[in-house]
């Protein structure tokens, strides 16, 4: 069996050898860093067929460390693994040293950025026109990374920063990358009804070049929300984990200790939601991935 390299929140990374690894999108969730005791179940698949379905739409742009989605190409020892169903929720991936950093790009105001907006005028410390409320479009998309915390919540700083962390060099071409796959998937989510809030992708070095790893623009790393229903200062429907937030926000947890459990409704919404994402954004049924990966 193949190696377990290390389990994240929501993946579990085997090591296949020393270039490829095979990642496994378990059903947990989390939320605001807390993995909740429940799962979702089925949706680490729809967060695999999204991914393969951005990743594709990516390669008009460049590449990413997608290699197969397929379990026949997964390898003999995949089959050892036990603890998941893997096909269909697994993708065989070249193995990239991580840049340490979330590379988040913002179209529109929400989450975090508007709490400090609200504050100080700012996003992640760049000074923004007054006057935009939650939900406002932002004059252009903004890349605006965070620390990843390993023990305790992400931070938001400010690009200068991540500059100096990674240097001029990479910082631009990440930048780069990461703006324009977010307006590609911006361009093309519209024309199905959908507005990207925000995404956070994980850029990785593979080969001496920085390519988009990880899950790609995905319900878990994004805000979807739904173009009918969107208005400047009220945002409607999210196809996203807002619901979880939401109800984490209103649940009365401290965000510190161990999440409270998560109800039946919010579990089927949540699913519920995450499939429409997908299947608007990609104009495939997700019982087609199903029937194409696991049966
Ligand atoms: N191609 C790749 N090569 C190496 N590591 C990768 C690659 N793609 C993604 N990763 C890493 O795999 C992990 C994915 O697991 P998961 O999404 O569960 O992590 P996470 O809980 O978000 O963890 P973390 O906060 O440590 O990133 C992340 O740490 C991510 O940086
Ligand atoms: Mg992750």
């Amino acid at each position: 069996m193949y190696p377990l390299l290390y389990k994240g929140k929501v993946r579990d990374i085997y090591q296949v050898d020393d270039t490829k690894l095979l990642m496994v999108a378990s059903d947990r969730i989390s939320a605001f860093d807390h993995v909740f005791k429940e799962a979702i179940p089925g949706k680490g698949k729809v967060l695999t067929a999204m991914t393969k379905f951005w990743s594709d739409a990516l390669l008009k742009l460049f590449p990413t460390h997608l290699i197969s989605t397929e379990s026949s190409d997964f390898g003999l020892e995949a089959q050892d693994i036990e603890e998941f169903d893997l096909p269909g929720r697994s993708m065989l991936v070249k193995k990239a040293a991580m840049i340490d950093m979330e590379c988040i790009v913002r179209g529109y105001m929400a989450g975090s950025a508007w709490k400090e907006y609200e504050l100080n005028g700012t996003m992640h410390g760049i000074n923004l026109p007054a006057g935009l409320t939650k939900g406002s479009k932002l004059p252009q998309p903004l890349f605006t990374p965070s620390t990843k915390n390993h023990l305790g919540h992400d931070e938001n700083i400010a690009p200068s920063t991540a500059k100096e962390m990674l240097g001029e060099k990479l910082f631009s071409s990440v930048e780069e990358i990461c703006i324009s796959a977010y307006n590609l998937a911006t361009e093309l989510a519209l024309q199905k009804g959908i507005v990207i809030a925000d995404t956070k992708f994980e850029i990785g070095i593979i080969d001496g070049k920085p390519l988009i790893c990880d899950e790609i623009l995905t319900p878990d790393s994004s805000r979807f929300w739904d173009l009918q229903d969107y208005e400047e200062g009220r945002i409607g429907i999210s196809f996203d984990k807002q619901p979880i937030r939401d109800w984490a926000e209103q649940s009365g947890w401290d965000k510190n200790s161990s999440p409270p459990p998560l109800p039946r409704n919010v579990i089927e919404e949540s699913m519920a939601r995450y499939i429409a994402a997908y299947e608007r954004l990609s104009a495939k049924s997700f019982s087609e991935w199903l029937k194409q990966h696991c049966i």
